[in-house]
Parts: C-alpha cells; sequence; structure tokens
C-alpha cells in the first residue's frame, strides 16, 4: 500500500511534535513531504533533515533560502504532493492555509480550533462542496468523532450528501474538560493569577495560548463550537463536564440512551494517529496503553460557571446564534496575547470578550480592533 504524504503546518509546535512522533514510529504509513512554522528557522531546519523533507514554509524569515508569508503556508498547505494536510498552527493564522488546502482536494487533520470557531459555517460548506474530509485531531473531537462511528451513519465532518447523519441519533454530546490548574483553588480571583501560575497545567503539555485557554476554561467554550461545526450539533445537544484524570475524552449519550466513550492516556499521539490512519487503526501506537488500574476513583464534576467566566459568556453566546463564534474567538485571542505580554490581567480576559460580544455582529478586522481598543484602555487603568 502507498503511504499516506502528509504536510505538517505548525510542525515546531506541541501538536506538530506529536504528530512527527506518530509518523516516526510508522515508517511504513507515512511520508512528510512539507512541513510550515511561524519563526522558528533553526528548529524547521532541523525537523526538516531529520525527516528528510524539502518543502519548507514560514510565517516570517530572514533566511532567504525558504519560502515565507502567507501564501507560502497556504501553498505548502496545498502541495499537489500531499494526500492529506495537518494543520497545526496556534491561532486564526491557520485559517487561510485551511482554505488552501481544502481548495487544493486535500483531507485535513485539523488542530487548530480557532479555523472553526471563526469560520466553521463556511469551512464546512467547502469541504462539503470539495468532497474532502475534515479529521478532528482535538482530543475531545477524536472522542466524539469515534463514538459517531456508527455502522448505519456517518459523522458530518466526513459524509458525503446521500449518507445518512450520526447527529439524527444523538441527544447529547459531552465534552469533558481537565478543569485546568485552578479547579480546586479556594478563592479564585482572577485579577491575581500570574501568567507562570495559568501556564502550569496539570495533565497537558500544550502551547502557550492553548494552555491559557484551559486555565480559563475557554478552551472548552471553543470546543463547543468547534463541535457544532465538526457535527452538525445544535447548542442544546452539548453539555461539558469537567474530569480531572483526563482519561474519558468525551461522550455521546444516543437518543435510545447509549452512552458511548472514548478512554485511553492524555497523550495526544492516539488522537493525531487515528486522524491519520481514518477510516483504519493501525496495528500500535507509541503511547503507554491505559490500564484498567489506572481507572480506579474517576470524577466527573458539573463546572460552576461562576468561577469560569470565559466558558460562562460561552454558554450564553451560543444560543444567540452563528455570528458570536468568531467574536469569541478573536476577542479572546487579543486578550489572552495580551495576558501572556503582561499587558493586562487574567480577569480582563472575560471583559474583553463581554465587550466585544455587546458590540455586535461585526466583520473580521472590525472585531479585532475593537478587542484592541478594549485591551488598550484596560492596560492603561
Ligand atoms: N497542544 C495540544 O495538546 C493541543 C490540543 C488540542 C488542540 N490544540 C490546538 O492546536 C493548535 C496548535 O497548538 P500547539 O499547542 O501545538 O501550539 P504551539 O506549541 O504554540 O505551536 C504552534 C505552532 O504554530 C506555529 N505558528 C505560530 N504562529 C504562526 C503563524 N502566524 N503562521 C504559521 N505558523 C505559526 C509555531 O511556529 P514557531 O515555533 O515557529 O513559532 C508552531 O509550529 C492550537 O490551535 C491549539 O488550540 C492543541
Amino acid at each position: 500500500m502507498r503511504r499516506k504524504r502528509l504536510v505538517i503546518l505548525g510542525a515546531t509546535g506541541s501538536i506538530g511534535a506529536s504528530t512527527l512522533r506518530v509518523i516516526a514510529a510508522h515508517p511504513d504509513l507515512f511520508e512528510v513531504v512539507g512541513l510550515a512554522a511561524g519563526r522558528d528557522t533553526a528548529k524547521l531546519r532541523e525537523l526538516a533533515a531529520r525527516f528528510n523533507v524539502r518543502n519548507l514554509a514560514l510565517a516570517d524569515s530572514d533566511d532567504p533560502t525558504i519560502p515565507h508569508g502567507k501564501q507560502a503556508l497556504c501553498d505548502l498547505a496545498a502541495h499537489p504532493d500531499a494526500d492529506l494536510t495537518v494543520m497545526a498552527i496556534a491561532g486564526m493564522a491557520g485559517y487561510e492555509p485551511t482554505l488552501a488546502a481544502i481548495e487544493a482536494g486535500h483531507d485535513v487533520a485539523l488542530a487548530t480550533k480557532e479555523v472553526l470557531v471563526m469560520a466553521g459555517e463556511e469551512v464546512m460548506r467547502r469541504r462539503a462542496a470539495k468532497g474532502v474530509r475534515i479529521l478532528p485531531l482535538d482530543s475531545e473531537h477524536s472522542a466524539l468523532f469515534q463514538a459517531l462511528q456508527g455502522e448505519a451513519y456517518r459523522p458530518a465532518c466526513v459524509r458525503t450528501a446521500d449518507e445518512p447523519a450520526a447527529e439524527a441519533r444523538v441527544a447529547e454530546a459531552i465534552l469533558t474538560a481537565s478543569g485546568g490548574p485552578f479547579l480546586r483553588r479556594k478563592e479564585l480571583d482572577w485579577k491575581r493569577v500570574t501568567v507562570a501560575e495559568a501556564l502550569n497545567h496539570p495533565r497537558w503539555r500544550m502551547g502557550p495560548k492553548v494552555t491559557i485557554d484551559s486555565a480559563t476554561m475557554m478552551n472548552k467554550g471553543l470546543e463547543l463550537i468547534e463541535a457544532i461545526h465538526l457535527f452538525n450539533l445544535r447548542p442544546d445537544q452539548l453539555r461539558v463536564w469537567i474530569h480531572p484524570q483526563s482519561i474519558v475524552h468525551s461522550l455521546v449519550r444516543f437518543r435510545d440512551g447509549a452512552l458511548l466513550a472514548q478512554l485511553g492516556v492524555a497523550d495526544m499521539a492516539l488522537p493525531i494517529q487515528y486522524a491519520l490512519t481514518w477510516p483504519d487503526r493501525a496495528a500500535d501506537a507509541p503511547v503507554e496503553p491505559l490500564s484498567l488500574a489506572q481507572m480506579q476513583g474517576l470524577e466527573f464534576i458539573e463546572p460552576d460557571l461562576s468561577r469560569f467566566p470565559c466558558l460562562h459568556l460561552v454558554f450564553e453566546a451560543l444560543p444567540q446564534g452563528t455570528w458570536t463564534h468568531p467574536i469569541l474567538t478573536l476577542a479572546n485571542e487579543v486578550a489572552v496575547r495580551a495576558f501572556l505580554a503582561g499587558r493586562i490581567t487574567a480577569d480582563r480576559i472575560a471583559a474583553v470578550i463581554e465587550e466585544a460580544l455587546a458590540a455586535g455582529p461585526a466583520p473580521f478586522d472590525a472585531i479585532l480592533r475593537q478587542a484592541e481598543a478594549s485591551v488598550d484602555r484596560f492596560a492603561a487603568s
């Protein structure tokens, strides 16, 4: 069988590293034909040498021998030698390369949730028109995707027009959340939360943006929106439960009452490998198998939304319609960047999002300007 040929955008990041670990474990299944990153030229070159890859791209670089800029990333995402594009660029910069990959007819293994949150309707419409698949890499969505693989029906992100819909059988989709570093903190005062504390995630080692989102639980809010688009679910079908052990990665309750879950150790290599091998499963994985002995005392806790204002804002916004989706992700991204840079305190992240929502529907650039104005005002106060 011919090896699957992959391009990986965001190769130097946390998801990029886990993806390359999966690929290194299965040289018989995969070949890397292109790698891209943001600015880290040295690391990109090192990966290119290790995986023998000639096609490279960067968002920004002083090195004239590597194509760089937005168009270079889009060209790599759409590279004619590839079968599948792995999208793991952190944040909204992943949007245009994802569209480029779809237009080129590539299936997309998608980690960058911001792409679907920002423009899920458009991305799913284009993927259906081109007949390509969006394969979820996020552990929660991979769990839902696996639970939704029925013999007589198919999840929205991979089905063709004439196939029966999995979502018609779904009563609720339950996304699990680790609860982040502040789950058990007694007096949770977001004004006093430091960047170092917020970056200290108890379970997952991830890039800084998604780690802050996990601490505020905005990550779960963005994942709810991602699930709406990937699986064609309504907001009222979605639930969040905190599960600090991060073993049950998400669950689907079907209308007949059956509850299906996917379980595994907290290692992104497993959902990544499933996306890369779908609809098959590989014979093994570079991950310790989960032992039943690790499953004693699993906890499931309903989130206290009064402690997590960002997630509260998402639950309030979702019934208002899809116009809220880009506001939630773009305003959050601007606010998290400002928090990481020490410009605003953590309590202001929710405040920036709230102000952006209050301003109502707006184009992407107006949302960004509004959020930046909020940040500037909070930074000066
Ligand atoms: N990490 C996880 O476990 C996890 C789980 C689920 C979903 N996700 C999602 O996956 C995405 C990536 O997360 P991550 O944790 O891997 O992030 P990360 O470790 O911060 O890595 C980000 C990657 O994106 C590249 N990049 C940054 N800005 C770019 C730009 N403007 N153009 C092109 N490339 C750019 C970085 O390149 P440089 O190194 O050159 O800066 C790096 O390769 C995020 O959307 C996140 O929400 C992550």
